[in-house]
């Protein structure tokens, strides 16, 4: 009998074939992310499930599926999965870094440029006939970018490849992260350790790329953005709650700091009353860092190995919980 799959969303190719050649699979086909309990139902009686950042899989949803050996997110972030209690109850974790590292990085410095050089309203500009100077020496200004001091929070895959950008903007840049990165690659990429709030004092852009857990929850707050440059942007592609929309929708408001992209959001999507939506010094975007067809097809892909991998008992490409193989072997989780 073929293992049993619950797939929470339809995805792009090849996952389904991939995952249709070894196992019975079950899609939810709805267009919005399915409730809490329509994954109940989904994952009952299944042997794994391939999830996306929008499930909240956590000990209700992991109670429904008692045979579940794997749970396998399309995505890199993992922060709405209860990794403990899957680990706990022996439940292998994976999900997809690598290959999305660099549309992501790419969309950082999108949002960026865009921020700085006032895209957004100047679109807004053209397309509602308000171009009404050919050309005018104080229209639309924005800021420059070149040899500016970009601030790095988190000097993952990511964020690594967001320094490796800005060298050919000829930027200082600095970076903070929990763990000092290794002498090498730091020349590498050109790029400072610094204390966060020396990044925070002499950045002109700060780009957020780390993981959302207690620690970096509401990494940016008030005191945060009362730190920084009043000519500083922030972009933020990794999780809405690394910052406080809150604070940092008033020290918009108050100009503690001149703008910020985002593509995340502590609700997403936002409600129609968001500040944020009034205001001309914001980009937004709707969580797509990652959109570009060849990345979500090899997130796809490998969503699809990691899972059929755990069933075969094998290694999967990315393990979160390294420690469930210590709970129960891949030999015990094998069934294909
Ligand atoms: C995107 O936000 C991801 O975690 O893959």
């Amino acid at each position: 009998m073929k293992p049993k799959v619950f797939v929470t969303r339809r995805i792009p190719s090849p996952g389904p074939e991939i995952l249709e050649e070894y196992c019975e699979v079950d899609v939810f086909l709805g267009e919005q992310p399915p409730k809490k309990e329509e994954i109940r139902i989904g994952v009952r009686g299944k042997d794994a499930l391939l999830c996306l950042l929008t499930d909240k899989i956590d000990r209700d949803i992991m109670d429904a599926a008692l045979s579940l050996r794997v749970i396998s997110s399309f995505s890199v972030g993992y922060d709405h999965i209860d990794v403990a209690e899957a680990t706990r109850r022996g439940i292998y974790v994976t999900y997809t870094p690598g290959v999305l590292t660099e549309a992501t990085a790419d969309f950082a410095w999108t949002l960026l440029m865009t921020v700085a050089r006032r895209i957004v309203e100047a679109d807004r500009v053209v397309r509602t006939r308000n171009w009404k100077v050919g050309w005018g020496p104080t229209i639309l200004l924005g800021d420059d970018v070149y040899r500016k001091t970009l601030g790095i929070v988190g000097l993952g895959r990511i964020g690594t490849a967001v320094a490796q950008r800005a060298k050919g903007f000829n930027m200082r840049t600095i970076y903070f992260d929990v763990i000092r990165a290794p002498l090498e690659k730091e020349k590498e990429f050109g790029v400072e350790y610094v204390p966060l709030e020396k990044l925070l004092k002499e950045s002109d852009f700060i780009s957020v790329h780390v993981p959302l857990m207690k620690e970096t929850y509401h990494l940016f707050s008030e005191a945060q953005f009362r730190q920084m440059k009043r000519t500083a942007f922030l972009i933020n592609t990794s999780r809405g709650a690394v910052v406080d929309e809150k604070a940092l929708a008033k020290a918009l408001q108050e100009r503690l700091i001149a703008g910020a992209a985002l593509d995340v959001f502590e609700k997403e999507p936002i409600d129609p009353d968001n500040p944020l939506l009034n205001m001309d010094n914001v980009v937004l975007a709707p969580h797509i860092a990652s959109a570009t067809k060849e990345a979500r097809s090899k997130m796809s892909e490998v969503s699809a190995k990691n899972l059929i991998a755990v069933l075969k008992g094998e290694m999967p490409l990315f393990l979160v919980n390294k420690d469930v193989l210590n709970i129960r072997s891949l030999p015990q989780v094998k069934m294909i």
